[in-house]
Parts: C-alpha cells; structure tokens; sequence
C-alpha cells in the first residue's frame, strides 16, 4: 500500500494554513489511549513535539511505538486523550462540548503537513523513482505534470538521486528506494515528519546513506520524530529521546540523560541488551559509557 498516494484528495477541503503561535508544540498528544480487542497497546501518552524538535522513540518490540507514529498520522484511530497537530485536534471534531469522529476529509485536511516514512519503503514497482515522487503530487496535491515533474526533481536532488529519476525501484539498492520514499514523503511539503525504522530493513551498509539524509533534514530544521533502534543516530541528532516501554513513555529526556543516567530499570535492560548485542562499541573502554 502506498499512504500518502492513497490518501483521498484533501484538496477540495484544504483550507487557509493554520500558524500555529510561535513555541507552541507542533504535535500534542495528551493520554492517548488506544486498544486492540482486549489488549491496550497505547495506555496514555503524554508528549510534545516542538518546531524544529527532533524526538528520537525508542523500546522494545510490541512496545506501541508503531501504533503511537500511526495514531499521529491518522491511519489509525485512538480511543481516548488528544492528539493536536498544530493546535487542531486529529481524529475528531468537538461540537457543543461533544466528540463525534470527523469526516474524512476534514482528518485529511488536519494530517495533510504530517508525512510519515515506513520500515518498508511500498514504492510503486511500475513506476520510476520520479514518477513515484510526483504520483500524490499530481493524484492528491493536483498539480500539473510541469509543476509535479518540477517538485519531485527537487526533492530527488535533496536525497541525493537526481540522477535516478528514470530508474525503477528493481533497479535501486534499498537504501536508494528508501530515500525515494522520503523524497515522496517531502514532496507533499510536510511540517513534521514521521520515521517508523526507517532503516530496519536495510542491509547494515545500507543504513548510512539514508541515516545521512536524515540528518541532513534535522540540520534544515525539519521536525521529527523517529522511531529508531539507531542509537548512535538518536545520540547525535535527537533534541529529545523517549523510551517507550509497555504503552507508556517511562522516561524521556535529552539523549545524554537518557542514555548516560539510564536509572530506570527497564529502560537500564533496554540498553543493555542493545549494547550486548552491539558488543564492539563497548569493548573499547569497559567503564566508559558506551556513547
Ligand atoms: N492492527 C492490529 N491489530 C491487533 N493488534 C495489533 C495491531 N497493531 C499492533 N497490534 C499489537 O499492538 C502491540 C504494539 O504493536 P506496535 O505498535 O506495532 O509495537 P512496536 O512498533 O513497538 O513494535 C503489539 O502487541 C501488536 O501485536
Ligand atoms: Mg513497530
């Protein structure tokens, strides 16, 4: 599936850009609460993510950091709490003090500066790296081939694949498909961008060029929030990092407190067994912190 391609035209119910006053968070979520069947995977959130903030989420498998990033792009509903994006609430519309799901196009209208990047890069096999770049630009943003061809280029160029706009996704290493995928994501001129492991399926060489193309986003002063198992990444480029742990976020901080004063003990096993399975960053100096 491709979700931005397929997201339905927000045209016809875009409205004016909300500013958001400056220093206000751009995302908000307030006890967010979500559940599958029996299982609450989400049991209240609490985060904020301010403009230009770089928030790094990490935690163990089946954690809800998935369904938290999923929750923020609205290609998953929630029960409970709030989630604002610029101020706006996502998911529902509040009329006479009482919530009522809102209508497609208004979720689409509040979502539309939020893009979102997979652990797999869902590339249309049938089209070249340019044309999957233009395909919302055209379907969605309904601009004209002139301008859409115009756009992807540049954001090709901004990933460092000017020179593969004629390529199909069979001919690309996976690290150069997953740099499409954020070139198509940028191209719909989000204000925060959402990473789910963007570089967990990518073998080990691969990693680099896309983790580099990241960084160079939070330079630009992109927002975003990334859910990573990278912690040399959320070391060096999170303003935040939080540890998501059983629907809950147990600790956030600054990446030195919470990778160097990991008193929390969960969060202390968590790193733990990153670091054993990651050995050779340790064996260096056995009392130094690993970062
Ligand atoms: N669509 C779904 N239906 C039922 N259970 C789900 C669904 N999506 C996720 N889950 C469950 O929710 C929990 C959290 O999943 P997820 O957000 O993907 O975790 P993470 O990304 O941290 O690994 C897991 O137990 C998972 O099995
Ligand atoms: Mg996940």
């Amino acid at each position: 599936m491709n979700a931005i391609a397929d997201m339905p035209s927000s045209a016809s119910t875009a409205g004016a850009a909300v500013s958001t006053p400056p220093g206000a968070p751009l995302i908000e979520v307030r006890d967010l609460r979500k559940r599958f069947g029996d299982v609450e995977v989400l049991r209240g959130v609490d985060l904020q993510i301010a403009r230009s903030e770089v928030v790094c989420i990490i935690g163990p498998s089946g954690s809800g950091k998935s369904t938290l990033l999923r929750c923020l792009a609205a290609l998953e509903t929630y029960d409970q709490g709030d989630v604002r994006i610029e101020g706006e609430l996502l998911g529902y519309s509040e009329r006479n003090g009482k919530r009522v799901r809102a209508s497609p196009g208004e979720i689409n209208r509040v979502r539309r500066n939020v893009g979102m990047v997979f652990q797999q890069f869902n590339l249309w096999p049938h089209m070249s790296a340019l044309g999957n770049v233009m395909e919302a630009l055209l379907r969605v943003r309904h601009l004209s081939r002139d301008e859409a061809r115009r756009r992807a280029n540049a954001m090709l160029d901004t990933v460092g694949l000017a020179h593969k706009g004629d390529a199909y996704p069979a001919k690309l290493s996976g690290g150069q498909q997953q740099r499409v995928a954020i070139a198509r994501a940028l191209a719909m001129e989000p204000h925060i961008m959402l990473f789910d492991e963007p570089t967990s399926a990518l073998d080990p060489e691969l990693v680099g060029e896309v983790l580099q193309v990241m960084k160079q986003l939070a330079r630009d002063g992109m927002t975003m929030a990334v859910v990573t198992h990278e912690m040399g990444f959320a070391a060096q480029v999170a303003d935040k990092v939080m540890f998501i742990d059983q629907g809950r976020i147990a600790v956030q901080g600054n990446p030195r407190d919470v990778f160097h004063d990991a008193g929390q003990p969960r969060l202390r096993q968590f790193l733990q067994n990153y670091f054993d399975r990651n050995a050779f960053w340790t064996r260096e100096a056995d009392d130094a912190p690993p970062l």
